[in-house]
């Protein structure tokens, strides 16, 4: 392809994302153009129902629902897919790469789900891929792995990768709020997928932990092969219990690596972690990443990570690189993960693997003897108990049980728990929370 004097561009999605895009692009036109030494343009637009009310008014003239068009359209040079979905969004990316083009993606799902397949097809018509907006929204995380840390291997990577999560965390930690409303307030301010159980249920943060390990590991490990759990059987009183024990609480996604035994761990979960540490007290909409590298030692990267500006900034950073490759013929991107000498030998860990110490709350009923015969069944497991709180329950004649453990094996403490659970005094299901150690 000849170096086209403007760079012609399809959105295919023009909510909260897409709108932002256009925003921002529009302010940094100019200065990309003259730092490019070529002109920039919005040609098409694809949407699902061009008559909805929008907060930027869809611009005429550009308008379609087809987004295989869009995708097609031997006149757009980048297409960036901001539809979310993997069935749609698959054919719209996979039709855009077969043309030769660079496709620019905000969508961890389908790139999860379908990274191998995208990536081949890039590679195999000369196409690029690019995906800084998939995870951790506003912060460059994508280039910090596989351009500033190409030097390192990464024994451990975690931090918060769902902004919904930690806002709704925050605001029921620092507000007292109820979670429903909270909930509704983020999906109002443009953070939640349009599938909000993604993001409770802790399966985004499992889609982003999945990129970041293939990122920083060469392997795709999907999110039912790892251990996903999200935030919704968190209630108030565990944020009181663990104050009490110097912890706050986070959404985490924890992707370890044994540079020794060369296994893998990659989890998502709700995490007490010391509250002085600066990943505790990151709060409302932003994410955090802890990188450790065996060179570098450890890195943390702090920016909003969901919302429409943070977001159209990673869009546009990439724009930025696709639209550099068609003027310059180079990009960063070179340096991608598919290109790590097969998997190096790594091995995912089974998630019962996971060692740590655990936070046990439970409800019983308040007689003599409960508290002896829960310590007896750990006993049975072998699992060392660290501490032991009692608080009043929600009536007169029940009370909760918050125990912390000595750190023991996953597998001890799921088979602890399920004879907890089967005790006449134990009511309801035991909550389990795993501590992290982290002091970042
Ligand atoms: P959104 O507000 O729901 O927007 C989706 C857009 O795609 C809408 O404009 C919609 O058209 C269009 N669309 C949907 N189906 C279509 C179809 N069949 N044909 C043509 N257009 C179609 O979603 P969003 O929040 O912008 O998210 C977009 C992507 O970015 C998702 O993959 C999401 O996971 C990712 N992401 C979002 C955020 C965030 O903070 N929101 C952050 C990072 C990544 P209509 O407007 O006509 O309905
Ligand atoms: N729903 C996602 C979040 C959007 O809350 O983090 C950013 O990927």
């Amino acid at each position: 392809m000849s170096t086209p004097n403007v760079i012609r561009i399809g959105l295919c999605g023009f909510g909260t994302v897409g709108q932002g895009v256009w925003k921002h692009l529009a302010g940094a036109r100019r200065a990309l153009e003259s730092r490019l030494g070529a002109g920039i343009e919005v040609h098409r637009i694809a949407v699902r129902n061009p008559r909805k009310a929008r907060a930027v008014r869809l611009p005429a003239g550009r308008i379609t629902t087809d987004a295989l068009a869009v995708a097609a359209d031997p006149k757009i040079h980048i297409v960036c897919e901001l539809m979310g979905g993997t069935s749609l969004a698959r054919e719209v990316t996979l039709t855009a790469l077969r043309h030769g083009k660079i496709v620019v993606s905000a969508n961890k799902a389908l790139i999860c789900d379908h990274g191998a397949e995208i990536f081949a097809t890039a590679r195999r018509h000369g196409g690029h891929f690019l995906f800084e907006a998939s995870v951790a929204g506003g912060i460059p995380i994508i280039k910090a792995l596989r351009e500033g840390l190409v030097a390192n291997r990464f024994p451990r990577i975690y931090g918060i990768l769902n902004g919904t999560c930690n806002y709704i965390l925050t605001q029921m930690e620092e507000q007292d709020a109820p979670y429903a409303s909270v909930l509704d307030e983020a999906k109002r301010l443009g953070y939640a997928e349009a599938d909000e159980a993604l993001d409770v249920e802790g399966w985004d943060a499992a889609h982003k932990a999945s990129i970041l390990a293939w990122l920083a590991h060469g392997v795709w490990v999907k999110p039912r092969q790892m251990v996903v759990e999200g935030i919704t059987r968190i209630t108030p009183a565990d944020f009181k219990n663990a104050a009490m024990l110097g912890y706050g609480i986070k959404l985490l996604a924890v992707i370890t690596r044994d540079l020794d035994s060369n296994e893998l761990s990659v989890r998502v979960h709700p995490t007490l972690l010391p509250e002085g540490s600066v990943v505790a007290n990151v709060s409302g909409v932003f994410n955090a990443v802890s990188v450790t590298g065996d060179v570098v030692g450890t890195t943390l990267y702090i920016g909003r990570g969901a919302g429409q500006d943070a977001t159209a900034s990673a869009v546009i950073s990439d724009i930025a690189d696709a639209a550099a490759l068609l003027v310059h013929g180079k990009g960063s991107h070179l340096t991608a993960a598919e290109t790590l000498p097969a998997r190096n030998g790594c091995r995912l860990a089974p998630p019962e693997h996971i060692k740590c110490r655990y936070y046990v709350r439970l409800t019983v009923k308040d007689q003599p003897g409960v508290l002896a015969r829960v310590a007896s069944v750990m006993a049975r497991h072998h699992i060392s108990i660290a501490s032991v709180i009692q608080t009043p329950g929600e009536d007169d004649r029940a009370a909760s049980l918050v125990l912390t453990t000595h750190e023991s094996h996953e597998r001890a403490m799921n088979a602890t728990l399920r004879d907890v659970a089967r005790l006449a005094s134990v009511i309801g299901e035991p909550v389990l929370l795993r501590i992290g150690d982290f002091n970042d």
